[in-house]
């Protein structure tokens, strides 16, 4: 029996949360009604994301910092205060490392945090008998793709110890379907997330170097790095360089509101095992990307066209039409929204969030 009601608060547990992409989903389901908890340990974001959070909503979250590889934790917080059982509707996992390139050189790091913290995390949720779970996939389970566009029906492969452990998670998570149809699980593969809310209070806050482009380019265009190295002009694309599908981070914190709805619309006995791409289908190279930037920001993008980086891929975007049939969700913001927002976000907190803790303000 359908269970959904647009207008009834549901609680929801966002692990990860206060991370890039949990802050903006965060933002969402407070301005949907929702009551959130975070459970987070802080380990690539801090606190300040979820302040920003709340002042932008005009409502409060709880906030526990707390690892998901601690069972009894998870066990005491799905369960309640009061062994109220179940004590949340649903939970959007986010939490998890993510770093590619850390991922080859520390694997059991990833396994651990990774995998290991999602059966714990699923074992907790199996005992509060919470059967409704969103999680974070991503585009890298399709590896180098015979063809683009991408759709979910592709050939999956992993090509370094991230991958492996969202591909390993997505075969879980399957089987833990097959096991139980009552359990309704939404498998949502990113694109490449970019941008920031348009604030300019909350968005991607990387420690060190980052690894991703639009960031990097941003401390370019802000002076904190000389120049951008494009890694390939060599690639079988119109200019030569990489081409991605960027999505704006507010439009994917939408679609994680469309995947919940349709989870909770789901027969509550048969449940349902949804895997969706969340794309705009649109192939960006990163000299277009480079190009919008400077348009966005009125600063010099410099660049240097260096030898292509290991484990890239010439192309990858999505085909996102199941998303819009399935979940009834399509992206809003095109290039020059996730530009000029990751601009205003990059200029407003030169440091991140960092500076704004250390002196108590944005
Ligand atoms: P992020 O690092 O900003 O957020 C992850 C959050 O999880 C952080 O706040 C971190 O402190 C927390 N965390 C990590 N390990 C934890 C643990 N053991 N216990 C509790 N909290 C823990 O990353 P993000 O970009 O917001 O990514 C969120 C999810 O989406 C990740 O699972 C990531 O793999 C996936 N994803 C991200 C991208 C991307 O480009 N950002 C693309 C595809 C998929
Ligand atoms: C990377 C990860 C992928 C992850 C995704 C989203 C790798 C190999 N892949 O994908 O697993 O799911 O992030 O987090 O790390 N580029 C430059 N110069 C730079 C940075 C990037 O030219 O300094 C190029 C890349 O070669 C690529 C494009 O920009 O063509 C996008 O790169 P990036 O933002 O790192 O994302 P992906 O490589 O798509």
């Amino acid at each position: 029996m359908a269970e959904f009601d647009a207008t009834s608060g549901r609680r929801v547990l966002v692990t990860g949360g206060a991370g890039y992409i949990g802050s903006h989903t965060c933002l969402e389901l407070l301005q949907a009604g929702h009551h959130v908890t975070v459970l987070d340990n802080l380990c690539n974001s801090s606190l300040e994301s979820l302040k920003r959070v709340e002042s932008l909503a005009g409502r409060s979250l709880t906030f526990m910092q707390g690892d998901i590889r601690d069972f009894e934790l998870l066990r005491r917080v799905l369960v309640g205060p009061n062994n109220e059982c179940p004590a949340f509707d649903a939970v959007v996992h986010f939490a998890g490392l993510k770093a590619v390139g850390e991922s080859v050189s520390q694997p059991l790091a990833y396994f651990d945090n990774n995998l290991s913290g999602t059966v714990c995390l699923l074992r907790a949720m199996t005992e509060a008998g919470v059967k409704t779970l969103v999680f974070s996939s991503s585009a890298t389970v399709y590896g180098d793709p015979a063809s683009v566009p991408i759709s979910e029906d592709f050939p999956r492969s992993a090509t370094n110890p991230y991958g492996r452990s969202k591909l390993v998670i997505e075969d879980m998570l399957a089987d833990l379907y097959r096991s139980d149809p009552a359990w309704r699980i939404a498998r949502l593969r990113y694109f490449n997330p970019v941008g920031a809310h348009v604030s300019g209070l909350i968005g991607e806050d990387p420690s060190g170097a980052p690894n991703n482009l639009m960031p990097y380019v941003s401390q370019v265009a802000i002076g904190r790095r000389e120049y951008l190295q494009v890694f390939g002009g060599d690639y079988p694309t119109p200019d030569g360089t990489g081409v991605r599908d960027y999505i704006h981070v507010a439009d994917l914190a939408s679609g994680h509101l469309a995947a919940i709805r349709a989870l909770w619309q789901a027969d509550s006995q048969t449940g349902c095992l949804l895997t969706v791409n969340l794309g705009t289908g649109v192939g960006v190279s990163v000299l277009d990307l480079v190009k919008a930037f400077e348009r966005a920001s009125g600063r010099p993008v410099p660049y240097r066209i260096v030898a292509r980086r290991a484990g890239d891929v010439a192309a990858c975007y999505a085909n996102p039409v199941l998303a819009q049939t399935l979940l009834g969700w399509r992206t809003q913001r095109n290039l020059a929204d996730m530009c000029a927002d990751a601009w205003r976000w990059q200029s407003r907190n030169p440091h991140g969030y960092r500076q704004a803790a250390a002196t108590g303000g944005a």
